[in-house]
């Protein structure tokens, strides 16, 4: 079972500004509804019960979030409006969120490695909330949790993008697994490689299984492109291993981290609830 889902939301999310400079990326909404509250809710469907947030100072507003807010439950109370926050208030009744802070920004890896006294050693899910996900089916990280109740080892969720797009995100290679079109072990993965050097285009998206070794591995890891720590730097550990696989999931998935994904899956979902 993967109980816990970490989600790293220390980042500045500079490719924001000025928007993200007193809100944290994960708190702008799409619709009405906040990014990390789409991934947590992506979390709980995939049956994890606790939600260990990686933040920073910067990022009150999440921890609040998920928190109850007597002024407005008095001030809303006895009229319709109390239906707006009722998926919210189950979440805050029913889930553990814990929060620790990342002390300085020094990249995915090391937001990860600081989650470890949240995780312990177990496998768990991380999310990317600005990576944002929907399927009509299973939500995403659902269908990886159950991948890896059959295979047990660290899973990353990936998908075809342009080639010419492949220096934005990490890129795998490897070999199809089990006569699946869907399922890939990893043999290699590059960070933003440029086109030309890139060993396929596709890409590594936010959504991760990882098993507990991965922390000792991290630890290990010498800062790599831009001075950060790198996930995929430590994955690639796993991987000669061959204790990593690559899932072509079902659904879709906006870029939320820039203008161009945030304003398409604002009109995606928007288009949604006209047709619901
Ligand atoms: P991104 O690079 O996409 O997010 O990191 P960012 O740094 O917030 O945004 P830009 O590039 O400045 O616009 C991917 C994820 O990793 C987290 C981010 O919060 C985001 O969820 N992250 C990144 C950390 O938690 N700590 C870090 O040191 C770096």
């Amino acid at each position: 079972m993967i109980k816990r889902c970490l989600f790293p939301v220390a980042g500045y999310g500079t490719r924001f500004l000025p928007a993200t400079k007193a809100v944290a990326k994960e708190m702008l909404p799409i619709l009405t509804k906040p990014l990390i509250q789409y991934g947590v809710e992506e979390a709980i469907e995939a049956g994890c019960k606790t939600m260990a947030m990686v933040t920073s100072k910067h990022k009150k507003a999440i921890e609040d979030h998920f928190d109850t807010h007597s002024d407005i439950e008095n001030s809303i109370k006895g009229t319709s409006k109390e239906e707006l926050v009722k998926d919210l208030n189950r979440i805050i009744d029913n889930i553990d969120f814990t929060f620790i802070r990342q002390k300085s920004m020094r990249g995915l890896g090391d937001a990860i490695l600081t989650g470890k006294p949240l995780i312990g050693d177990e496998p768990f899910a991380v999310i990317l909330p600005d990576d944002l996900c929907f399927n009509d089916g299973d939500g995403v990280l659902k269908q990886m949790v159950e991948l890896y109740n059959r295979y047990r080892c660290s899973i990353v969720a990936i998908m075809e993008v342009p080639k010419e797009m492949t220096n934005r995100y990490g890129i795998i290679d490897g070999k199809y697994l089990d006569n699946r079109d869907d399922l890939i072990k990893v043999t290699n993965m590059v960070e933003k490689p440029d086109p030309q050097d890139a060993p396929s285009n596709l890409s590594i998206i936010g959504r991760y299984i990882l098993t507990p070794d991965i922390f000792d591995i991290i630890s290990d890891i010498k800062p790599g492109i831009g001075g950060e720590i790198q996930i995929t730097d430590a994955l690639m550990q796993q991987a000669k291993e061959g204790k990593v696989l690559a899932y072509k999931f079902k659904g879709k998935r906006f870029d939320c981290g820039q203008v161009d994904g945030f304003v398409e899956a604002t009109n995606f979902f928007y288009e949604k609830i006209r047709r619901d």
